[in-house]
């Protein structure tokens, strides 16, 4: 199995993507007012997260990063990742949004005009509208920052073509402008860890699991380009080697020093090994002593960047049943349909009921295979317990789907009347989110 970022396939089998991929399942314990997606387990997995959770328990800087694909139309699966960036940005992160327009022209032929107006009119405004704050918060365009694309190229030179087809299945047919892509979004997600940009911090992306070639690619490349490499050596003693050959003893000295001041102790240095080890830590201290050792190599020239962590949230399946698709209407709830439209989307659902009222009375609906309760449980149910009546109302036998989608239907309509209402009056706010040049 691989994962194609740009193809439409579904991929519902999480327990076979956290073994065979390497991510971690997702576990939320100890977050302060989880939003009801992490409360639902609609957020199954993540690479890296501990670093953004150690970030919110310490009250650290952290930084939330997201992009749009301004190709298609915004809806309820893409509102999935702003409600994480909304619940982050309500703990303190930094919000950074990027146009995926350089993305879209390469991969989806989406020109860089069509891509701004759909990126405003369909994405921006709706972000706006669902909550997300201005201040700390920019969205910006790829074509129109010079350091994103700079850095791209840069951290290019440490993957080579053959990675670039085992991870993407890149062909001989494949345009350059498409193999450029995921390096734009390397840059995308690293740049905002550049001095300018608010030096290097903890950065969370927020993802559909589609996207994570993406993130294997980016922490590849941000991990080649760290000075040192910290590991578990034998006897339970951590070692950090200089990776280059240049400034090798000068550097491991300002290590040892850094490490003295964070109360170390017990070091031993071996230039020849280019290592220094430190007797008195052990695997538990490597991703501090990581953290520690950045700005001893920023002032050695590096890049100093955290590992950026994902989180992936499940996919929403599509109304009609089988996956969600924008080139299938009926499957699919835009942000921008018309109230009365997306009501009547819902009236005509795949829901999880039995082949008869009676039937159903008798044996109980299946809100576990109803694309009905999915937008209860995802978006339009806001309290927990309500919604579990709800679950224990249609297992029993209690509850019919009809009344159940009258009633989703009649909440999604007030939904999308109070968005679009609310988009309206974001019209003249663009300016305080989106950085133009
Ligand atoms: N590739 C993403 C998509 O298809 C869009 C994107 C571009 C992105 N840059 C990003 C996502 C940075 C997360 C982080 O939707
Ligand atoms: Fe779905 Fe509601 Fe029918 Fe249960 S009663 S299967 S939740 S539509």
């Amino acid at each position: 199995m691989k994962i194609d970022p740009w193809s439409s396939t579904q991929y519902e089998d999480y327990a076979r993507l956290i073994d065979e991929f390497g991510i971690q399942p997702f576990d939320s314990t100890g977050l302060p007012n989880p939003c009801k997606l992490i409360r639902r387990g609609a957020i199954f997995g993540h690479r890296g997260f501990e670093l953004i959770k150690k970030a919110i328990l310490n009250r650290k800087r952290y930084v939330i990063l997201t992009g749009l694909m301004p190709s298609g139309n915004m809806h309820l699966g893409n509102k999935m990742v702003l409600d994480q960036v909304i619940y982050h940005q309500s703990l303190g992160a930094e919000v950074f949004v990027a146009v995926a327009d350089i993305e879209a022209y390469a991969t989806r032929n989406v020109s860089f005009e069509e891509a701004r107006k759909i990126a405003i009119e369909s994405y921006i405004l709706n972000y706006i509208a669902l909550g997300l704050m201005p201040g700390n918060c920019e969205i910006y365009f790829q074509s129109k920052r010079e350091a994103v694309k700079d850095l791209g190229y840069s951290l290019g030179k440490k993957v080579n073509w053959s990675e670039m087809k085992a991870i993407y299945g890149f062909e001989d047919s494949t345009n350059m402008a498409h193999v450029f892509s995921p390096l734009v979004q390397v840059g995308d997600i690293l740049h905002v860890q550049l001095e300018r940009y608010g030096g290097p911090r903890p950065t969370l992306v927020p993802v559909g699991v589609d996207q994570d070639p993406h993130m294997r690619l980016t922490r590849n490349l941000a991990s080649a380009y760290r000075l040192f490499s910290v590991k578990e050596v034998a006897e339970e003693n951590v070692g950090i080697f200089v990776k280059g050959d240049e400034n090798v003893e000068e550097l491991l000295d300002a290590a040892q020093k850094t490490l003295s001041e964070k109360g170390h102790e017990d070091f031993e240095s071996n230039y020849a090994y280019k290592a220094l080890y430190i007797k008195d830590a052990g695997k538990d201290d490597i991703t501090d002593i990581e953290a520690s050792l950045i700005p001893t190599e920023l002032t050695f020239g590096g890049y100093g960047f955290y590992l950026p962590s994902s989180s992936y949230n499940m996919f929403m399946s599509g109304l009609t049943g089988g996956k969600m698709s924008s080139s299938v209407p009926e499957s699919v709830i835009m942000l921008n349909d018309e109230p009365s439209v997306g009501a009547k989307k819902v009236m005509n659902a795949k829901t999880g009921g039995a082949i008869s009222l009676d039937e159903q009375k008798k044996s109980g609906g299946k809100p576990e295979d109803c694309t009905v309760y999915e937008l209860l449980l995802y978006h339009l149910v806001e309290d927990d317990d309500e919604l579990k009546d709800i679950y224990d109302a249609c297992k029993s036998g209690d509850r019919m789907c009809g009344e159940c989608k009258k009633y989703a239907a009649q909440m999604l309509e007030e939904f999308l009347r109070d968005l679009a209402k609310k988009r309206k009056s974001a019209r003249n706010r663009i300016d305080d989110y989106v950085v133009w040049e």
